[in-house]
């Protein structure tokens, strides 16, 4: 993934391209070479195998993905947003450079995910890259990951009196999957979409990505209750300073762990009809229920 996009990066400008301004082409590398997990990419590219899909396509498609991820982190750590100065070990993109150019480097990285998107490196079908364009689209945009982060400042009471709204687990559920579930949903029905495959085998991804997603922001969430900032790699704690709403915090520890044990089984079961296929895939919902990073 690395490699890739080293190469997308580069200095060299693209067609139509008039140059590449060298302090947003280093914002841009910084805030997505090195360090983060690929767990999205690594989605793309193990649930796209379970198709035959040549992998230089998965990963064309998980670079996209993994641009609009690291697009959302650089600004989910704005002052303005979660203010964080720490991610992936390392200074956030607007503590090493300035916070301009940490929303500009957000800018130039979300629509860069399209860019490479609609290349045919990602399927030589343009019918095929116009559904994973809009998937993509839908996945991150107004009823996706920026609707989900609108629905998580509000919850904070930020635009109210200040106080924390009280939401039911439910809708924390739904603030949950938008914000954070629907880029991971994305990253595991891309698979069968550069597949074409047939309904019952989406619908399986599908619900693999969903409960996959709820899983992912609960772990997320216990970590910044019981992690420590050196091998999460970002600050802990935040959440209930910030009076953010989460399932931990309106279930508790114990409930949530329940609850993310349930996930995982939920998860393991939707892969059932792929049998010893989808072997990296459990491993890889068991990571993201246990991790500690
Ligand atoms: C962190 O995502 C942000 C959330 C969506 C909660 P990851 O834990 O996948 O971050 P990296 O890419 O490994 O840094
Ligand atoms: C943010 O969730 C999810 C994004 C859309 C980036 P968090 O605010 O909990 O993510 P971390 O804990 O800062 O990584
Ligand atoms: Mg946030
Ligand atoms: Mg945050
Ligand atoms: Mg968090």
């Amino acid at each position: 993934m690395n490699l890739l996009l080293d190469t997308l990066l580069s200095p060299l400008p693209a067609d139509g391209e008039r140059s590449r301004p060298a302090r947003l082409l280093e914002v841009m590398r910084y805030a997505s070479l090195d360090g983060g997990k690929r767990l999205r990419p690594f989605l793309v590219v193990e649930t796209a195998a379970l198709f035959n899909i040549p992998r230089e396509r998965a990963l064309t498609v998980g670079a996209a993905l993994e641009c609009v991820h690291c697009y959302s982190l650089v600004h989910d750590d704005l002052p303005a947003m979660d203010n964080d100065p720490l991610r992936r070990g390392r200074p956030t993109a607007h503590i090493a450079f300035d916070e301009a150019t940490a929303i500009l480097a957000g800018d130039g990285l979300l629509t860069f995910a399209f860019d490479i998107l609609a290349r045919p490196d990602a399927h030589p079908d343009a019918g095929v890259r116009i559904e994973l364009v809009r998937a993509l689209s839908r996945a991150a945009g107004l009823g996706g990951m920026a609707g989900g982060q609108m629905l998580d400042l509000a919850a904070e009471g930020r635009f109210g009196d200040g106080k924390p709204l009280p939401l039911t687990a439910e809708e924390i559920a739904t603030l949950q999957a938008m914000k954070t579930g629907a880029l991971l949903h994305f990253a595991c029905i891309a698979g069968p979409m550069l597949a074409q495959a047939p309904a019952a085998q989406r619908e399986a991804l599908h619900r693999f990505g969903t409960v996959l997603g709820q899983a992912f922001q609960i772990a997320d969430d216990l970590l910044d209750v019981e992690g420590d900032a050196a091998t999460v790699g970002k600050a802990t704690g935040k959440d209930a300073a910030l009076g953010k709403a989460t399932l931990v915090s309106v279930l508790g520890v114990p409930a949530a762990k329940e609850r993310l044990a349930m996930l995982l089984a939920e998860a393991e079961a939707a892969l059932a009809p792929f049998g010893d296929n989808a072997k990296w895939l459990k491993s890889a919902a068991r990571f993201i229920a246990e991790r500690d990073s």
